[in-house]
């Protein structure tokens, strides 16, 4: 039946997002200090306490599920996570947000575990830059990476890449004809502002979507689409070309309308907003009560009544929201 999770705007939740480490293997500029520091392994969710919320949200009508970080293959036992969660009865679809980086050895073994689409984050073709915005990324592995997921055959590859004036404004071009060479989907995201990072300028740096698609339509006639993933990009074709541009753009397209998920970090804590502090803490009911599946459900149920409406970003202001991209699951 429909989603049992509902909030008081009355949207349904059918779309989870399950972190399963705040690691990674990349230091990128907009996600993560340089120095940051990881949350203690005791303080992370088991691979069973995972795949016990994965079942409880579906059972309670959730359709989606995205596997995400900091970076989820960098967590061991990943793989064997996905071959439950795709098992889960009611479950539609099981997807990946993943830097790349690990496809070339686990990209065979995620496509046989039941995942059809996979989202890689890319946000330069030139590898001084790349090792520059992941802090020491190293991007001829992510181009192995985006072949392996090419030759293992996913239904749907989306290259993801986060805008910033100054770094890689000048690439989307060049992004966007890598992505039509191999007949994937390209998406440009503005910049969220998450915790304060150093000597990273948010503002300075932002570069809205709008910017980006008035100079890929000199280029190249762009479609608009009433596609969706379910996500809040909005697509354009490129008439002749299997290739799908999104944008992602927080700051000046607010989609909060039409949200239709929450997010889990890896320490469990159930994020209702992506911009907003409201959450409930999973891991602390899950192991107050091992095994009491009812009082977890009922306590996801009762969480949505505190989804908050939206969230107003503001790169001129100081950030509100202190967790980072990789505390919080992007
Ligand atoms: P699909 O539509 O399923 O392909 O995925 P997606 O674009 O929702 O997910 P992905 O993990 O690839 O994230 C792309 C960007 O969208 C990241 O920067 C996310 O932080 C951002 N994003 C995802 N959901 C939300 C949301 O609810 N609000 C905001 N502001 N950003 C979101
Ligand atoms: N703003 C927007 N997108 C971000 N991502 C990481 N940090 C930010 C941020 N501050 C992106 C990553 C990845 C996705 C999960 O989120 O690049 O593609
Ligand atoms: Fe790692 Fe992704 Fe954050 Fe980059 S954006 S540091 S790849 S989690």
């Amino acid at each position: 039946g429909p989603s049992a999770l509902v909030d008081r705007f009355g949207r349904r939740i059918t779309y989870l997002r399950l972190s399963l480490t705040d690691r990674c293997n990349f230091r990128c500029v907009y996600c993560m200090a340089e120095d940051q520091r990881f949350t203690p392994r005791e303080q992370v969710l088991s691979l069973d306490e995972l795949a016990e919320l994965a079942a409880v949200f579906v059972a309670l009508g959730v359709r989606k599920i995205r596997l995400t970080g900091g970076e989820p293959l960098v967590r061991p036992g990943a793989v064997d996570l996905m071959r439950r969660i795709t098992a889960l009865p009611g479950l539609m679809e099981l997807v990946i947000t993943t830097n790349g980086a690990r496809l070339p050895e686990l990209a065979r073994d995620i496509r046989a575990a039941g995942v059809r689409r996979i989202n890689i984050s890319l946000d330069s073709l030139r590898p001084e830059r790349f090792r520059a915005m992941t802090r020491n990324g190293d991007l001829a592995r992510v181009l192995q990476g985006i072949d392996a997921a090419l030759a293992a055959g996913f239904e749907r590859i989306k290259l993801n890449v986060v805008v910033l004036k100054g770094r890689n404004h000048d690439e989307v071009l060049d992004l966007v004809r890598f992505a039509m060479d191999r007949g994937i989907n390209i998406s440009f995201i503005e910049e969220m502002p998450l915790g304060v990072i150093g000597d990273h300028d948010r503002a300075e740096a932002f570069y809205p979507s709008e910017r980006i698609r008035a100079e890929l339509a000199a280029a190249m006639t762009l479609v608009p689409t009433t596609e969706s993933t379910g996500g809040p990009a909005r697509y354009y074709r490129i008439p002749g070309s299997e290739t799908r541009v999104g944008f992602i753009s927080p700051h000046s397209h607010n989609f909060c309308g039409d949200c239709n998920r929450v997010r889990v970090t890896a320490e469990g804590l159930l994020l209702l907003c992506l911009g907003q502090e409201h959450s409930l803490d999973l891991r602390a009911v899950m192991r107050a009560h091992p095994g009491d599946t009812t009082r977890l459900r009922d306590a996801i149920v009762d969480a949505m009544q505190i989804k908050p409406e939206g969230h107003s970003f503001d790169l001129q202001a100081k950030p509100v929201i202190f967790r980072t991209m990789n505390k919080t699951g992007g």
